[in-house]
């Protein structure tokens, strides 16, 4: 069904009603070669597969060395996006992200390629995260549901592809709706210390929780540690032999998730203002890092002004520690 759907990730096929384009997946698909008019394509298995695997599972040959490990596209969760709480990325968050790389991660930055092949290579992840969910999908009719086969083609599209497909275009197309923007609010240097000390209240405050994962001071240090990414956590048992268990139906053994300490300076999302805010506003997606932004449907506990405080405080700390170095 899969292969009927999307072809393979080296022969790649749009599913009817996913608006993916074909010739940008061709110069990113396959072997490493230039064709013959010298156009060079396999970008993703020259640049990416060493790390995000050939389908984009995550695991390709270096990822166990890695921490955190490579992106499993599969799951469809992207964690460094502009977008409110559930949607997917845009396609800015993605290029940003493959642009810039993700500092303090083994995600290198991508930026010397010409932008046709960044272009490719983003609509490439989008292929194979579709194609993944679609997988996932399929398995869990299979597995979990027994679902008896065969599998109508047509409910697989409409059930299956189409709903995937569509939350991909959602915030391209009503981006007041899914998509944050930050402004950020012009200070002088009092100002700006005000902001800061009002952000190190609401920091404290307990409807905030920083300090329960990230320390008083911003170590991430705080009580909160047996934290795991959406990735890892169907790899954790209750104890310990039941993770032991667990693990033989995974490749990449169990990781746990630290919060940031903010006194390094590494922000792994992009470290100015407007960075940081969105990564408070809307949560760092498919981690224990909650988004403290409205999102449809939802108040949100902080307000843009407490969340702009709580950026400038954030950075203070991060500032304070290239001075002491
Ligand atoms: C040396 C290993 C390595 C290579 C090569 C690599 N990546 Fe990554 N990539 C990572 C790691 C590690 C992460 C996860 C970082 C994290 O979870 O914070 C990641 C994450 C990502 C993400 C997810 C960003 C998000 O918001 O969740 C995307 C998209 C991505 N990489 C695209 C690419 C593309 C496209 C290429 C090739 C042009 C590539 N990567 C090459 C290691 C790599
Ligand atoms: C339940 C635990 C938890 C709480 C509560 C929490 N965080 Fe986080 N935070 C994390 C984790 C885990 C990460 C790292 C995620 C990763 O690397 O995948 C993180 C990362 C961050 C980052 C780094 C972003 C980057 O680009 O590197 C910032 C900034 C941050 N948190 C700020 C805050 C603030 C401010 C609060 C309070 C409003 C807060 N966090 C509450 C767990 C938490």
């Amino acid at each position: 069904m899969l292969t009927d759907l999307f072809g393979t990730p080296d022969d790649p096929r749009v599913p009817p009603g996913v608006n993916l384009d074909l010739e940008l997946l061709r110069r990113a698909a396959g072997p490493t070669r230039r064709d013959f008019s010298g156009v060079e394509r396999g970008l993703y298995r020259k640049h990416c597969a060493v790390c995000h695997g050939i389908s984009g599972d995550g695991a390709g040959p270096i990822a166990a060395m890695l921490n955190p490990y490579p992106r499993d596209y599969r799951y469809g969760v992207f964690k460094y996006t502009s977008t409110v709480l559930g949607a997917k990325p845009t396609r800015q968050d993605l290029e940003r992200t493959i642009r810039r790389g993700i500092p303090g991660t083994g995600m290198p930055s991508f930026a010397p390629l010409p932008d046709e092949d960044i272009q490719a290579l983003i609509e490439y992840v989008q292929y194979l995260s579709i194609r993944g969910e679609t997988e996932l999908y399929l398995l869990r009719l299979v597995v979990d549901e027994n679902e008896l086969l065969p599998l109508s083609k047509q409910s697989v599209i409409d059930e299956g592809v189409l709903p995937v497909a569509e939350a991909w275009e959602a915030p391209e197309k009503d981006p007041e709706h899914w998509v944050v923007r930050p402004q950020r609010p012009q200070l002088d240097e009092a100002q700006l210390k005000a902001a800061i000390e009002r952000g190190k209240l609401v920091y404290q405050e307990p409807r905030s929780q920083c300090v329960k994962c990230h320390g008083p001071e911003g170590r991430g240090d705080g009580e909160q540690t047996d934290l795991y990414d959406d990735w890892n956590k169907p790899k954790k048992g209750v104890t310990e032999e039941q993770t032991r268990q667990l693990s033989r139906w995974f490749s990449l053994p169990l990781q746990q998730l630290k919060p940031r300490n903010f006194q390094e300076g590494i922000f792994h999302g992009g470290g100015r203002p407007e960075d940081i805010y969105l990564r408070i506003y809307v949560g760092i997606k498919g981690t224990p890092m909650p988004a403290m932004g409205p999102s449809p449907g939802q108040p949100g506990i902080l307000t843009p002004e407490e969340i702009w405080d709580l950026t400038f405080y954030v950075l203070s700390l991060a500032r304070k520690n290239d001075i002491k170095k």
